[in-house]
Parts: C-alpha cells; sequence; structure tokens
C-alpha cells in the first residue's frame, strides 16, 4: 500500500494488521509533511509490517516496495487538502495525476490481481440538493479535486482498456485521532485547546457529511475483499453536518465561547457548498459506519487532549509558516 504514514493510510496499517493474521503490510510512503512515522509506531515492530521510503511517482521505487510481488495495491498516497491545492497545485498532479498513473502501470507490469484507488466525494463538486451516486458526473472545482478526478478517470480508463482490476472507494469529509491540523476538525480543537480563535471560512453554512477514520479505514478493506472489479463504491458518514455546527460542538466539548474564539475569515476561493454522498452501494456490499458521530466527536477531541506530544512538534514546525500564508490575509 502507498501512503501509509498519513491519516487515512495508517488508520487501514493498524486496522488490517490487528485483524488479519494472514496478511503483511508494505507501506511505501514518500513521508512529506503529512507523513508521520509516529502514526505508525505501534506496528512498526510488527514482523509483518514493511516500509519503503519513495514517491509513487518514481517506478523504480514502485518496483521496490512490489519486490517479490503483492496480491493488492492499495494507493492512500495523495496530497489532500484543499487550501493547499490553491496556494501551490503542482504537487497535487505529481502525486495524484501521475503518481496514479505509475501505480497502474506497476499493477499491468507484476500482474497484481487488484488495485484499489482510495478517492474523495469532491470529485462529484458541490451539490445543492440530494446525493451524489457513483453513477453521476464528476465536477470536480478545485485544484485538488481536479488532481483526484484525473487520478480516477485514469484508474476507470485502465479498466476498459487493459482490464485492469481496479476498484475506486470515494470518502466522505473523515475526521479522528492522528488527522494532521490543516483540517477543519483538528485544527479546530488544538487551537481551542491552546486559547486560541478559530477561523471560520465565510458565513459557516457550508455542508460536509463525516465518517470516521476506522469506519473509513473498514470500508476501504472491505471494498477490497468483496468489491466487483471496474466498480466506484461511495463511503459516506451520514453525519451531514454545517461547519458552523461542527465549531459549536467543538467549543461546548472544549469549553470555549463563540464570542471570544471564533473568527469569520474570508471565504476559501471556490468553495463548494455542499457534499452528500448515497452510500447505499457500500452499505449493500455488507459496509456500514458504526461510530456514531457524537461519541466518535468526543473521543476525538479527548485524543487530542492526550496526545500533545503527537499534535505540538507538528504546530510548531513548518506548519507554522504554512498558517501565516493560508489566514494571515483573511
Ligand atoms: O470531502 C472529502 C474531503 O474532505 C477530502 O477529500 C479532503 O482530503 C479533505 O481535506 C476534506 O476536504 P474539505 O475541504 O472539506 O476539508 P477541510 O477540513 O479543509 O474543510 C472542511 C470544511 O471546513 C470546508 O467547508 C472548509 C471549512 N474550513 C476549513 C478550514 C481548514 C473552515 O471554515 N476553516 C478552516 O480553517
Amino acid at each position: 500500500m502507498t501512503g501509509g504514514l498519513g491519516f487515512i493510510g495508517s488508520a487501514f496499517v493498524r486496522h488490517v494488521l490487528r485483524e488479519r493474521a494472514d496478511v503483511s503490510v508494505t507501506v511505501l510512503d514518500l513521508v512529506t509533511y503529512a507523513g508521520n512515522p509516529a502514526n505508525v509506531a505501534e506496528v512498526e515492530h510488527d514482523p509483518r509490517y514493511r516500509f519503503v521510503k519513495g514517491d509513487i511517482a518514481d517506478a523504480a521505487r514502485v518496483d521496490e516496495a512490489v519486490g517479490d510481488g503483492a496480491d493488492a495495491i492499495v494507493n492512500f498516497a495523495a496530497e489532500t487538502h484543499v487550501d493547499r491545492s490553491i496556494l501551490d497545485p503542482e504537487a497535487f498532479i505529481r502525486t495524484d495525476v501521475m503518481g496514479t498513473h505509475v501505480l497502474l502501470e506497476a499493477v499491468r507490469r507484476h500482474g497484481i490481481a487488484r488495485f484499489l484507488q482510495v478517492s474523495t466525494d469532491e470529485v462529484y463538486g458541490d451539490v445543492e440538493h440530494g446525493a451524489s451516486t457513483e453513477a453521476d458526473a464528476i465536477r470536480p472545482r478545485s485544484p485538488y479535486a481536479a488532481s483526484k478526478a484525473g487520478g480516477d478517470l485514469q484508474v476507470l480508463a485502465y479498466h476498459a482498456t487493459f482490464g485492469t482490476p481496479v476498484l475506486i472507494t470515494r470518502g466522505s469529509n473523515t475526521y479522528g485521532p492522528y488527522q494532521y491540523p490543516e483540517k477543519l476538525i483538528p485544527l479546530f480543537v488544538t487551537n481551542l485547546l491552546d486559547g486560541e480563535q478559530v477561523p471560520v471560512y465565510g458565513d459557516g453554512r457550508q455542508v460536509r457529511d463525516w465518517l470516521h477514520v476506522d469506519d473509513h479505514a473498514r470500508g476501504i478493506a472491505h471494498v477490497l475483499e468483496h468489491g466487483t472489479p471496474g466498480e466506484v463504491y461511495n463511503l459516506g458518514g451520514g453525519n451531514s453536518r454545517t461547519n458552523l455546527e461542527i465549531t459549536r460542538e467543538l467549543l461546548r466539548l472544549t469549553g470555549r465561547s463563540y464570542e471570544t474564539s471564533v473568527r469569520h475569515v474570508v471565504d476559501r476561493p471556490g468553495h463548494d457548498r455542499r457534499y452528500a454522498l448515497d452510500a447505499e452501494k457500500a452499505r449493500a456490499l455488507g459496509w456500514s459506519p458504526r461510530v456514531g458521530f457524537a461519541q466518535g466527536l468526543a473521543d476525538t477531541v479527548q485524543w487530542y487532549r492526550e496526545r500533545e506530544s503527537w499534535w505540538r512538534p507538528i504546530k510548531s514546525g513548518d506548519f507554522r509558516e504554512y498558517y501565516r500564508r493560508q489566514y494571515a490575509l483573511r
């Protein structure tokens, strides 16, 4: 698998090694700013775990990771943050489009039996009403979403053209432990724990559908095992909330007030107003989320409270420069 030191990738590594005694995992990861060896600390001495440092866009490194063979490749490696894709889109094209292409070629070269592309509900773009199904057209609107859509289209084209045994999952907004604090929930939780303000984009009435990272990792494992090649599966949490609703809940959980802690800032350019996923297809395959949202969110806040040793070094490093660039002029 690729991107195993990231947020969802590391949850998948932990899940698979815990649940499946018969499975070994090789992680190929470039260890960019969002890849953190601490995310897999609990499994790194497991003899079934192997690590290769490298870029998924580097075919020689991909071959080294495949080694004597692999039953499947699951691609978690990606540039994932919409705001960074607005500041600097190039890395997104390289990893999310080129990297996916290099992996697809490796799947063909090595005759690998399954390739799963971890994608996102953002490829469907803004949905004013109803919920996106897998049959809907994709209409990505940010450089990030467009790069993920480019990867998805390559994956589906390889299936149609070469019969490559591919699967795609499209997850909704994911939250939980080990999420890099540039994303809404961990950024707001860590700011609030520090008594700092939180920057709400625009009116804060944008809607996202939230999925716990453990449910997301379990969904990917389920689709990998039971999905039909060539198919796409939406993994939606079924927890639609406005950003203001999330913010108010985080204020309550950290004991802060709206008046002193919330700052409405200039909106994200091209900000998608609403995402909503129809996850019936994945449910029919036998997957459904298990973590209740209220409990999941409370546990996540508690995790950040107890794991300052994880997030404080991140927020004091290069992150400061990013935060200044991203928010100073808003
Ligand atoms: O929908 C799935 C996607 O969810 C994933 O594909 C992306 O990798 C992931 O980053 C996430 O994208 P979003 O743009 O929805 O996530 P983010 O946490 O950046 O923002 C969530 C919402 O909160 C969005 O409407 C923007 C808003 N927001 C975010 C930040 C960081 C704020 O209002 N203030 C902020 O400072």
